[in-house]
């Protein structure tokens, strides 16, 4: 007789391309959402009821209640993005539940769109958009619509991991001079490539002339830009956030906006998500765009592999390939 093998059952709390949905079939029972539109806590827990493995978009969020659903036999949670701000790893790791994201994957397409921001916000082509969309009557002049250039310019990237590597290479290409703050320097010859200097985040902020936001959300980056690091920064700066809404506090950065405090703003993140807050739709120097920062076609199938491919690794008894942090 054939020893009985059980396949592992898997959820997919969110759609994700088909070639992830792939390679979990190719090992495991697999139930997905099959919507854009997130599914509601209790379609979670239910779906979740009894899995091996769990792979989550940021939409799904992973404390205690979400572990108690699924139970004992959970062994993987495999976040589709490399912020893992919507699980809980201790509760995970207290579970001897393994955790992994998908860094590397995203960091071109997110390092253009922060670049895309600093230039739609540097260059007011938002602004500009709006005149010829709502057929407002417009002429070229000599002082219409003029927005400030790069070239000379400092930059000042707040978190040098990846992304903000990946901006500064970006922006060199721009003309710009490099600032960077971040827990530990970088080695001495990427800061000699990319012509960086290592300063302390007061310094960055009070000599930029963009600053753009690359740290994960935690408690220690919560509300980082707030009214007194807004008011540090120079009244002809802009600042860009492609990382997490809840390290910019909102209405101070609609008080900056409004009050000239600083230029302008450019959004991929919102404090809320997707709630974006009603100052900041009447500020006109601000460009807002709906957490786009990794959605090509190309960074999704490699996102939803990645993650595909640590949910089978633990399955399969092997090391996850990209884990946040490993059980106690
Ligand atoms: C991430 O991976 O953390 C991004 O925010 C998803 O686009």
């Amino acid at each position: 007789m054939s020893p009985v093998t059980t396949r592992p059952r898997i959820a997919v709390t969110g759609r994700i391309p088909t070639p992830g949905l792939e390679e979990l079939r190719l090992i495991g029972d697999v139930w997905e959402w099959e919507h854009d539109a997130p599914p509601d806590p209790p379609t979670v827990y239910a779906a979740v009821n009894g899995v091996d493995a769990a792979v989550t978009l940021l939409t799904t969020k992973v404390d205690n209640t979400f572990l108690d659903a699924a139970g004992p036999q959970l062994k993987v949670v495999a976040n589709v993005a490399v912020g893992y701000n919507n699980i809980d790893v201790a509760a995970c790791a207290a579970r001897n539940v393994i955790v992994t994201n998908t860094p590397g994957v995203l960091t071109d397409a997110t390092a253009d769109l922060a670049m895309a921001l600093i230039l739609m916000a540097t260059r007011r082509l938002a602004e500009g958009e709006r005149v010829i969309r709502s057929q407002t009557s417009w002429q070229w002049g000599m002082f219409y619509l003029l927005g400030t250039s790069l070239q000379g310019r400092r930059l000042g990237i707040i978190g040098m991991g990846d992304i903000g590597i990946a901006v500064a290479r970006r922006a060199r290409a721009f003309g710009m001079e490099i600032a960077y703050a971040n827990r530990r320097r970088v080695p001495p010859e990427l800061e000699a490539e990319l012509g960086a200097t290592f300063m302390a985040t007061d310094d960055l902020l009070a000599t930029s002339d963009v600053v753009t936001l690359h740290c994960p959300y935690s408690p220690d980056t919560h509300h980082l830009m707030n009214s007194a690091t807004l008011a540090r920064m120079r009244p002809t700066a802009f600042l860009v956030n492609t990382s997490r809404g809840p390290v910019v506090d909102e209405a101070a950065l609609v008080k900056a906006l409004e009050h000239g405090v600083i230029a302008g703003a450019g959004l991929d993140v919102f404090e809320h998500e997707p709630d974006v807050n009603p100052g900041l739709l009447r500020c006109e120097n601000a460009v807002l765009v709906p957490h786009l920062g990794s959605a090509t076609v190309e960074t999704r199938t490699a996102m939803a592999v990645l993650a595909a491919r640590n949910a089978v690794a633990v399955l399969s008894g092997l090391s996850p390939l990209t884990p946040v942090m490993r059980p106690v």
